[in-house]
């Protein structure tokens, strides 16, 4: 297993933010998948600032992010759509043609995830995908249970992250609320994998992704079983395993 342990937050952001980039540059054609979240956040001000001050080309790069979620209006800023074109892919010139992502609303979701897989396997599969890590060990949006073999679906929400978003878009119960993410399998498929984590809030989880048994109950775990995933950790997060290293 191959883990990259960084010094302090801005240490791991910046080496994150390389990773996208030296993908672009090795691959302008590039199928990059992203991830939304705290941890992404500044890694995307990195990659953008860059761009800014040192151009590259992105005109064959296509993006799209692990997960979506589902019946909320794109203009809602929690959407994932919406966060990445604003972190990301507006900074790099990436058009919605190369920004590859299911819709928010839609009358039919298993449409939406077969378009979607289907959409980045037509581009070639995925190059490489930054993966975030959940406190409860989820990937995407599987949460623990998920089968491995599972295809892109809409997985249940998590109750209070729901709560939240209900609060903060006024959406009723009557509109039931998903998270439609790419299943464990099609993450495995990935060329290359970046698991991100930061922080020592994710030690615990980092611990049991790594050293723990592979099982459904720690989606993460599966990660052990890919033969080209970097474990991307700053030192907080990797206080439990840095015997491995
Ligand atoms: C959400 C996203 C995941 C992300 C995770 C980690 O669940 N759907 O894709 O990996 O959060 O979030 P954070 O980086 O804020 O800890």
């Amino acid at each position: 297993m191959k883990i990259t342990v960084c010094k302090n937050e801005h240490d791991f952001d910046v080496t994150a933010a390389w990773r996208i980039i030296g993908q672009m540059l090795r691959k302008p054609d590039s199928v990059i998948g992203l991830s939304t979240g705290q941890t992404t956040k500044n890694m995307h001000a990195i990659v953008s600032d860059i761009y800014k001050q040192y151009p590259f080309d992105t005109s064959r790069v296509t993006l799209f992010n692990v997960d979506e979620l589902t019946n909320l209006p794109r203009s809602y800023a929690g959407c994932c759509y919406t966060m990445i074109v604003d972190q990301l892919s507006r900074n790099l010139n990436i058009p919605d043609e190369r920004f590859i992502m299911p819709q928010t609303i839609s009358d039919d979701y298993e449409k939406e995830c077969r378009d979607f897989q289907t959409a980045l396997e037509a581009r070639g599969g995925i190059d490489l995908q930054m993966l975030g890590l959940g406190c409860n060990g989820h990937i995407g949006i599987n949460q623990p249970g998920t089968p491995f073999g599972s295809e892109t679906w809409v997985s249940p929400m998590d109750p209070i992250f729901e709560e939240r978003v209900r609060r903060e878009t006024g959406v009723g119960p009557e509109h039931e609320l998903g998270g439609l993410t790419l299943g464990v399998r099609t993450i495995m498929h990935a060329r290359h994998i970046v698991l991100i984590a930061k922080g020592e809030h994710k030690a615990d989880m980092v611990r049991q992704m790594l050293k723990g048994p592979v099982t459904e109950d720690i989606p993460a775990s599966v990660l052990q079983l890919h033969p080209n995933c970097e474990f991307l950790l700053d030192a907080d997060a990797a206080r439990d395993v840095m015997d491995m290293i």
